[in-house]
């Protein structure tokens, strides 16, 4: 399947290659001809960031914000992001977290591509195919590189009905050469992205493109109005979220919608540390708020106007694997069986014994990958078996929840990220649909980069 293959092979910058016979992007890609081309340029540099309070912390920003710019575009349309590395002394990559890119594009350094060096700079292009809430970060190094804020939001919003299909972003026949800007949130929504991150040892939340606040991050609403925030977990710790003041649904777990999700009052919801949930509720007459961490002073406190915040949510934490109703269907039978267990021991890392965090015994480089073929339709079973959680997070590719802990998942949940905590037991499934050579690997990226980063390669 070429078409699916390092669409984005254009390279400049140090270390490049030319690309001689460079052509319309429109002819790369036979399906997408006509497609409208959503451009973007990020520049990865060093700044000051002025939280809300006016605090200020020093960060790794893309166009000196932390996070980045929120890439808004929607269903049908080419992406085209242009990285520039302006950091003085540091690889950049962008990879589309919980995006299933073609390979090429994934932005894994040392897999996929080389990391883009200072001066240097990279165009990614891919489809947008899959309408839901997704994240970009940095791929080299990314512990240092997510925490310190190369990092931001990418929402893919539904195709655009006829009629809105205006002028507003251009078709490439009419202006082959501008810039796009992000497209606009549906209308008659409170569409936002909120993260929350801890920037310069500051906790705080940030809502769409505003500078992030140590605090509660102020939102204006006018009561009726559906509110649908896109919360991403950007820090390496799980969050505990919790929306007060109005019942709300879950109404899409890691960019994919649950079907039926029920209405809750009062529960409490755990987010894997870079997964993304879409919290909707209608607005009330009176305040909403969106906690972290069971703080009342850290999230969003959504407002008609006036009013004092409610108490955060206290109720029962709710388990989205068992939130659907109607159960999952049995996909099988399976092609494939994979284990993973997680665990900690002993290892040599970078010629240096360490007490680090192994799959089947071993660490990255030496933990055999995996190896499917396409078409297939694969059982993953992860164990862990240690102390620790693992947000475990294959590339390329969602999974659908089968059971956790023994117990059949509620209603199809698909994930991209998802929170194996210690002596837990999750079975998903894999249609091996997108081929190349996938980073898998858990999301504390702490851990990561202590061994529990391997591949999965179709062969
Ligand atoms: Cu969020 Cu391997 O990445
Ligand atoms: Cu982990």
């Amino acid at each position: 399947v070429p078409d699916r293959l390092n669409l984005g092979a254009h390279h400049s910058g140090s270390g490049a290659r030319p690309v001689a016979d460079a052509k319309p992007v429109t002819d790369l890609r036979g399906p997408v001809t006509g497609a409208k081309i959503r451009r973007f340029t990020l520049t990865a540099r060093p700044a000051t960031i002025t939280l809300g309070s006016g605090k200020q912390v020093e960060a790794w920003t893309f166009d000196g914000r932390a996070p980045g710019p929120t890439l808004r575009v929607r269903q049908g349309e080419l992406v085209e992001v242009r990285l520039r590395n302006a950091m003085p002394d540091l690889g950049v990559t962008l990879h589309w977290h919980g995006y299933d890119v073609p390979v090429g594009e994934d932005g894994v350094a040392g897999v996929t591509q080389d990391a883009v060096r200072p001066g240097g700079e990279f165009v990614y292009r891919f489809p947008a195919e899959d309408a839901g809430s997704y994240w970009y970060h940095s791929h080299d190094l990314s512990d240092p590189a997510v925490r310190m804020g190369l990092y931001g939001m990418l929402v893919v919003g539904p195709a655009p009905a006829p009629e809105e299909d205006s002028a507003k972003s251009e078709s490439p026949q009419q202006s082959p050469a501008s810039e796009s800007s992000a497209a606009e949130p549906p209308a008659g929504v409170s569409d936002h992205t909120v993260s929350v991150h801890v920037l310069g040892g500051v906790p705080t939340a940030a809502v769409d493109d505003r500078p992030p606040a140590d605090g509660l991050a102020p939102l204006r609403v006018s009561p009726g109005t559906p509110v649908r925030l896109r919360v991403t977990g950007t820090d390496n710790a799980p969050r505990i979220l919790g929306v007060s003041g109005a019942p709300y649904r879950i109404a899409a777990v890691d960019g994919r919608d649950l079907p039926a999700a029920r209405e809750v009052t009062g529960e409490r919801v755990r987010l894997a540390a870079g997964g993304r949930h879409d919290l909707t509720f209608t607005m009330p007459a009176t305040p909403v708020l969106l906690s972290a961490d069971d703080r009342a002073d850290l999230g969003v406190l959504v407002t008609p106007g006036s009013g004092a915040a409610p108490p955060p949510a206290s109720g029962p934490l709710l388990d989205v694997t068992a939130y659907g109703t109607g159960g999952t269907p049995d996909p099988g039978p399976f092609d494939r069986e994979i284990t993973w267990v997680l665990d900690r021991g002993p290892a040599v890392l970078d010629g240096v014994p360490t007490l680090a965090h192994t799959v089947n015994g071993a660490v990255w480089p030496n933990i055999p990958a995996p190896v499917v073929r396409e078409g297939e339709l694969v059982k993953i079973t992860v164990a862990n078996r240690g102390r620790d959680t693992h947000p475990m997070h294959p590339h390329g590719h969602h999974v659908l929840v089968l059971s956790r802990n023994g117990v059949p998942a509620g209603g199809p949940v698909w994930t991209d990220t998802f929170d194996v905590g210690p002596g837990e037991v999750w079975e998903v499934a894999l249609r091996a649909d997108n081929p190349g050579i996938w980073m898998s690997h858990c999301h504390d990226l702490g851990h990561a980069a202590l061994g529990m980063t391997f591949h999965l390669a179709y062969e």
